[in-house]
């Protein structure tokens, strides 16, 4: 095709994909080229503004690595991440949420009642619930993999002065269904800025900021895997978090309990916080496959 205009460009791209054209490929790729050629129309899109975009994708191409997954990040802070998750929630069970990239494989085991916090100083945060199906039946050998923020506001991975596996744990529930830990309050956090998305965030007056949270995926053999956090209820960034993460029944009070109150048995601190702590209950829904 020669004769090429604004209105016929895009019936013409569809026109050169060949018979052999997979069609899930053809409706996604169709339909991506479709939107796009509909936005270039619609804002009029310039030659400086073409290029500034292409210049955005080559600096996030430059920036990324194994551990730096900045084209991850920008369809997270785009609200695609979480939008393509919702779009295949089944409604059911416990929301799903973000991933985020600073999950690493390989947790150490974390028994039930076991201790994330060590030695550190902060307040205790006793976390407990209920792994069940949407009948109410335990889901026992679900297996939690848990992972968190340190006090510092920073995931083991990003910080050469933690141990790999810190404040990280692979809990397998029992057969009433139960888990239950001990760890420290995760603090509110920045996203990576120091890269283009931080440079669109800032273009946009946007902060870079995420409501603290527990991250957890849980996996039991006939169920879909669940990938969640659970925030607390007072965090300053609940209503606004960059990554659109935060859904209604992942919201959980941080409840304070008071001195002397510790459970005497069934958690590795048992017997040992005699001062006032923190506690949250947050049970887990899994839908069957
Ligand atoms: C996180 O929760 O770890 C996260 C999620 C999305 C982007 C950055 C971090
Ligand atoms: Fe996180």
């Amino acid at each position: 095709m020669r004769n090429l205009t604004p209105e016929n460009i895009t019936e013409v791209f569809q026109s050169y994909m060949g018979p052999e054209t997979d069609p899930r490929l053809r409706e996604v790729l169709g339909s991506l080229v479709r939107h796009l050629h509909a936005f270039a129309r619609e804002v009029n899109l310039t030659h400086a503004e073409w290029n500034t975009g292409i210049a955005f994708l080559e600096r996030a191409g430059e920036i990324s690595d194994a551990e730096r997954h900045e084209f991850v990040l920008l369809s997270d802070v785009l609200g695609l991440s979480s939008l393509v998750d919702m779009l295949h929630s089944s409604g059911e069970g416990t929301s799903s949420s973000v991933l985020g990239p600073f999950h690493i494989s390989g947790s150490p085991p974390l028994p039930m009642g076991g201790d994330l916090r060590g030695d550190r100083s902060d307040p205790v945060l006793l976390v407990e619930g209920t792994v069940r199906d949407p009948q109410g039946n335990p889901v026992a050998g679900a297996e939690l993999d848990i992972w968190q923020t340190a006090p510092n506001g920073l995931y083991s991975s990003q910080d050469p002065e933690q141990e790999t596996y810190s404040f990280h744990g692979l809990q397998t529930v029992g057969a009433d269904g139960r888990y239950g830990f001990t760890t420290v309050r995760p603090v509110e956090y920045t996203v990576p800025s120091d890269g283009p998305v931080g440079d669109i965030l800032r273009a946009c007056g946007r902060h870079p900021w995420r409501p603290s949270h527990l991250h957890f995926i849980a996996k039991a053999p006939g169920f879909r895997t669940l990938v969640t956090e659970v925030f607390p209820e007072d965090d300053p960034y609940l209503d606004q978090d960059t990554v659109f993460g935060v859904r209604e029944d992942l919201v959980m009070r941080y409840e304070d309990r008071a001195a002397g109150s510790f459970p005497a048995e069934g958690f590795e601190l048992s017997g040992k916080v005699e001062g006032a702590f923190l506690a949250v209950r947050f049970d887990l829904v899994l839908v069957p496959e």
